[in-house]
């Protein structure tokens, strides 16, 4: 074959083979035309075949000719298999798509338990007014627990709050005023004292209103010339701001052993407003809290001067003021861990 012959021959392959290579849409047209173009029966594997015969002063350009055709037949090959390979790909990206526009499944968000929002409204609330947060441990020794509150051993008082005791030395802590004798002690006689104590106490009691577990949270002054006016101002800002402005809070005397005088606090019931019905056993108040003067024996027995300072404190009944604020009518509730009643609480 001639080079001329040769040229000819190249000009009507390529012509051919990009005729093809338009409609080569898949895998078995791209092995087609990779058959007949690249293939042992293919004009360029004979083009190889014939160099053999070709003249020796024709050899030189007769090779590159064919050289440069398998190199445009290669290069057209290898387009069309990269398109169809990327297609194939992004078919498969269409097909195995995750559709991130489905719902997820939705996280249960839990809810503040009802007597722990009571606590830290009431916690938040008295740092506000400048008072620190104390904790103590409930396993108690009977020292801080009674003696160091002013409640000795054959102190009748030791009645009113019917403990579990764990040993001789040792009960669960029938309310939160064992926390002051742990601060005064920590404090060693030093003052200003000004403390709020959440926790959990200890009595033997059960009713739909008493549980033999419970919170209180104590509070607790201590400083010169601290009297009763500061202690019921305070407990009216609380109570205020507990149960709303328009309720009113009442004083009465009472008796507790830590405190002397010591008062009890009633706020008007919500349910009657103050006029009297079965909630507040027709008297038109509900008692929240007890409180009073530090007694001067609770300051001395814990190494303050009683003579120097003076110091007020108040127990506040958590569960009470839950049940009063959710209108809650048995204690248990709280304690049951029952998640349909826990919901209620939820603010979704
Ligand atoms: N500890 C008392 C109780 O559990 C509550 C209490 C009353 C605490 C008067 C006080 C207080 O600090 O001054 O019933």
């Amino acid at each position: 074959m001639s080079i001329e012959e040769l040229k000819k021959s190249v000009e009507e392959i390529i012509e051919e083979a990009n005729k093809q290579y338009s409609n080569i849409d898949d895998e078995i047209s791209l092995n087609e035309f990779k058959n007949n173009f690249l293939g042992k029966k293919s004009s360029l594997t004979s083009f190889f075949s014939m160099m053999k015969d070709v003249k020796s002063e024709d050899k030189k350009a007769f090779g590159e000719i064919v050289i440069k055709l398998k190199s445009v037949l290669n290069e057209l090959y290898e387009k069309k298999r990269n398109e169809i390979n990327e297609k194939k790909i992004d078919q498969r990206m269409k097909e195995e798509k995750v559709d991130i526009s489905l719902p997820g499944r939705e996280e249960k968000i839990g809810s503040k338990h009802p007597i722990k929002a009571v606590i830290d409204d009431i916690v938040s609330f008295m740092m506000s007014l400048g008072f620190s947060l104390k904790e103590g441990p409930e396993v108690e020794t009977e020292v801080n627990n009674f003696e160091l509150v002013n409640i000795p051993l054959d102190h009748p008082a030791r009645d009113m709050q019917d403990s579990f005791s764990i040993d001789d030395n040792l009960v669960l802590r029938s309310h939160t005023s064992c926390i002051q004798a742990r601060v005064m002690k920590e404090m060693r006689g030093d003052y200003p004292v000004k403390i709020i104590c959440p926790g959990k106490v200890y009595r033997r009691d059960s009713d739909a209103t008493h549980s033999h577990e419970f919170f209180q949270i104590e509070g607790l002054v201590i400083g010169e010339k601290v009297n009763m006016s500061h202690l019921l101002q305070t407990l009216t800002l609380l109570l205020k701001h507990i149960f709303g402005e328009k309720r009113q809070v009442r004083f009465r005397p009472s008796y507790f052993p830590f405190t002397e005088p010591s008062i009890e606090v009633d706020i008007s019931c919500a349910e009657c407003n103050g006029k009297g019905c079965h909630l507040c056993k027709n008297t038109g108040f509900i008692e929240v809290l007890g409180a009073g003067m530090v007694h001067p024996n609770v300051l001395r027995l814990n190494g303050y001067d009683d003579k120097k300072v003076q110091g007020f404190a108040f127990g506040i009944g958590v569960d009470r003021i839950a049940m009063l604020k959710y209108k809650i009518d048995d204690i248990k509730n709280f304690y049951s861990g029952d998640i349909n009643f826990l919901r209620q609480f939820s603010k979704e």
